[in-house]
């Protein structure tokens, strides 16, 4: 059976508040569409009692709470099927938004709280020190790394490289888009990359390279990852070009082919993100970076990340 046969059988169901189907885009992933009387009522749940987006920051149990009031409109159920898609080696992925319900870019955090929380737990972002980070890429920055320059192709990676806690997954959010041609989120699972046994079987794959992020991201520290490792029988794939110091000519060529190979793969998806939407990727086998902008003055785009763990 192909992927997308598979798939479709796998989570494809429609109940009277959500529908999943597999994405338009690409058979790797599923949309997720919500009823918008389900995200209207969410909303007035969580408005009704009183939480804001400070409230969130300041108190871990209210984020929880997001994730129950969601399951109040959506059933019980809906945890156990994004967790059930985001395990499955076939996908690992979804898109979901707020279906135009709201503009306003704090219910956008208050549902993506509520995912995470469906998911596992997050992570602390040290960049923002919060649970999650929201950040803007603009026309200049002057920034230490790939994130915020508009007109560079932002590579192939996954999350977490830099820091010693479990990176299982990646949410990225679609808060602000203004004068954006070009930039969409760039995905590749890791089954879908033609030379992926090349590099997983080569005498370095096995080998630890040190990570050390960039002043920015708030992480004085040093770590040693392999870049293939085993997950659940199956290679699971730890890489970002920026922050690995390679210490030989050789180790420098693996890495820098490696990342050519994934960025000339005709199996890179340019994901269509509307403002409002959401994608969940597990972190373990799917890759994610950054098409680069067309020029624009008033470029203005701001994403909202959270990473996490399973439970
Ligand atoms: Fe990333």
């Amino acid at each position: 059976m192909s992927i997308a046969e598979k798939n479709k059988v796998k989570f494809e169901t429609k109940t009277e508040y959500y529908e999943v189907k597999v994405h338009p885009q690409t058979n790797r992933l599923y949309h997720i569409s919500l009823s918008k009387e389900a995200v209207k009522n969410f909303l007035e749940a969580v408005h009704k009692a009183g939480t804001s987006v400070e409230h969130l920051e300041y108190t871990p149990y209210a984020r929880l709470l997001m994730a129950s009031y969601l399951l109040d409109q959506l059933g019980e159920e809906f945890g156990e099927l994004i967790r059930g898609i985001v395990h499955d080696r076939d996908s690992g992925g979804f898109t979901l938004g707020l279906e135009g319900v709201s503009q306003d870019t704090d219910d956008y955090v208050i549902l993506s709280t509520a995912i995470s929380y469906l998911l596992g737990a997050p992570n602390q972002d040290a960049m923002s020190g919060k649970y999650y980070a929201r950040f803007s890429v603009k026309d200049t920055d002057g920034s230490d790394s790939y994130l915020r320059q508009a007109y560079r192709l932002f590579t192939l990676h996954t999350d977490g490289t830099f820091v010693d806690e479990p990176t299982d997954w990646l949410i990225m959010m679609k808060m602000v888009e203004e004068n954006a041609r070009g930039g969409e989120s760039r995905l590749l699972h890791l089954d879908d990359w033609s030379e992926l046994d090349k590099y997983a079987s080569h005498p370095l794959a096995n080998h630890k390279f040190t990570y050390k992020a960039p002043k920015s991201k708030n992480v004085d520290q040093e770590i040693e990852r392999v870049t293939f490792f085993n997950y659940n029988n199956k290679p699971g794939i730890c890489y970002i070009d920026q922050f690995a110091y390679p210490e030989t000519i050789e180790k420098a060529k693996y890495l820098h082919d490696l990342s050519n190979s994934m960025e000339n793969d005709e199996h890179v998806i340019e994901l269509e993100l509307p403002v409002g939407d959401l994608v969940v990727v597990n972190n373990i086998f799917w890759l994610h970076g950054r098409a680069a902008f067309e020029k624009d003055p008033n470029l203005n785009r701001e994403l909202l990340r959270q990473r996490g763990h399973f439970n």
